[in-house]
């Protein structure tokens, strides 16, 4: 096993030993290809270049007690880059072919799955793009399909501490009948902007309201937002985010926990009423918010300096389902062997 510090390692590129690569050529996907290379050879006319045609995947692995490796719910993540797919007209690639590719790579880079008590992961980033030179605006007639793998930490440095998320009304990261439901690179090149001012800031992400209205929440930049009152999780419904899979899973769990689920439409004034409030996803797990600031209101909205007792429920039980430590009843884990 790789001798890393497992318990600080942070959220970045890591180089690890393999890649599964994948191409559509001649009207059809190719085998799975190994790789030990970080470097792809693309065309100067691709379509990812000019007019991004591209879309990505984020998934995790988990080293169980067992020493089992553990991937949590690939066929969701499978079944969004399809979606993405035909959003922005690129090749579908088949499910099957998808998760053949990630347990691909996770197994060839068993070495780098971080251990059960470290608290880490290894994430897997599939990625598609259009490789055929086009300079008209159309589709490209050839793809690849990739899958890398690294070990990570937590994606918002303070890990599961209570965190600051800041409204900037001037920004908007996809359109109300844009890319914002697809999982595409365009929507995270819309973000930078904010998203860096935000962390000028100290803040550690920008709360996004809908884009039409201004009078709804979204999302945050690379994760879901959740609220919690009365005994019940709300969520946003909008055209315009990403259909967070850890999202889909913290329903089923409050659900399961006794509590009330909501996914509707989310009024900005709402979150002066949240006990609780997170944003969730892949990368960010659950980071748990303290403080929400609108900075064009010059208003505060302020929750828990620990985290929430159901915040903390939630947290304690999608980990111990993706670290194996409680059973799987929701069949989302599949065991790499
Ligand atoms: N929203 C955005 C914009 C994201 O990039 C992500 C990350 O994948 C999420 C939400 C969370 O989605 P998931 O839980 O499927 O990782
Ligand atoms: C994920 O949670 O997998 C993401 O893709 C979020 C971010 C790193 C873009």
């Amino acid at each position: 096993m790789e001798n890393l510090d497992w318990k600080n390692l942070g959220f970045g590129y890591r180089k690890t030993d393999y890649n599964v690569r994948c191409y559509f050529r001649d009207g059809k996907w190719g085998e799975l290809e190994v790789s030990s290379s970080e470097q792809i050879n693309i065309h100067m006319g691709a379509t990812a270049l000019h007019y991004g045609q591209e879309a990505f995947e984020g998934l995790k692995a988990f080293k169980g007690k067992d020493n089992k490796i553990r991937i949590f719910r690939m066929a969701d993540n499978a079944a969004r880059l399809q979606f993405s797919c035909d959003g922005i007209m690129m090749e579908k690639l088949p499910a099957e072919l998808f998760m053949k590719a990630v347990k691909l790579a996770v197994k060839l880079n068993e070495r780098f799955v971080p251990p059960h008590d470290s608290g880490a992961s290894l994430y897997i980033r599939p990625m598609l793009i259009g490789t055929g030179a086009e300079i008209g605006v159309k589709p490209a007639s050839e793809y690849l399909f990739m899958v890398f793998v690294m070990p990570v930490g937590p994606y918002f440095p303070e890990g599961f501490k209570p965190t600051d998320l800041i409204i900037l009304r001037q920004y908007d990261r996809a359109a109300p009948q844009g890319t914002g439901k697809y999982k595409v690179g365009g929507n995270y090149a819309a973000s930078m902007v904010a998203g860096v001012k935000a962390k000028k800031g100290g803040y550690s992400a920008v709360l996004y309201l809908d884009s039409r209205e201004k009078k709804y929440i979204d999302e945050c930049g690379p994760a879901n937002f959740f609220g919690i009152k009365n005994n019940t999780y709300v969520t946003p419904e909008s055209e315009s985010i990403l259909q967070s899979i850890t999202n889909k899973s913290l329903m089923t769990l409050a659900s399961d926990m006794g509590l009330k689920v909501e996914k509707r439409k989310v009024p900005y004034e709402e979150l002066a009423s949240f006990e609780e409030v997170g944003a969730c996803g892949t990368a960010a797990v659950i980071s748990p918010v303290k403080r929400i600031f609108d900075a064009d209101e010059n208003r505060e909205f302020m929750y828990g300096t620990e985290p929430g007792v159901w915040t903390t429920k939630l947290y304690n039980k999608l980990r111990a389902i993706q670290y194996g430590d409680e059973p799987d009843i929701h069949g989302w884990v599949t065991i790499v062997d």
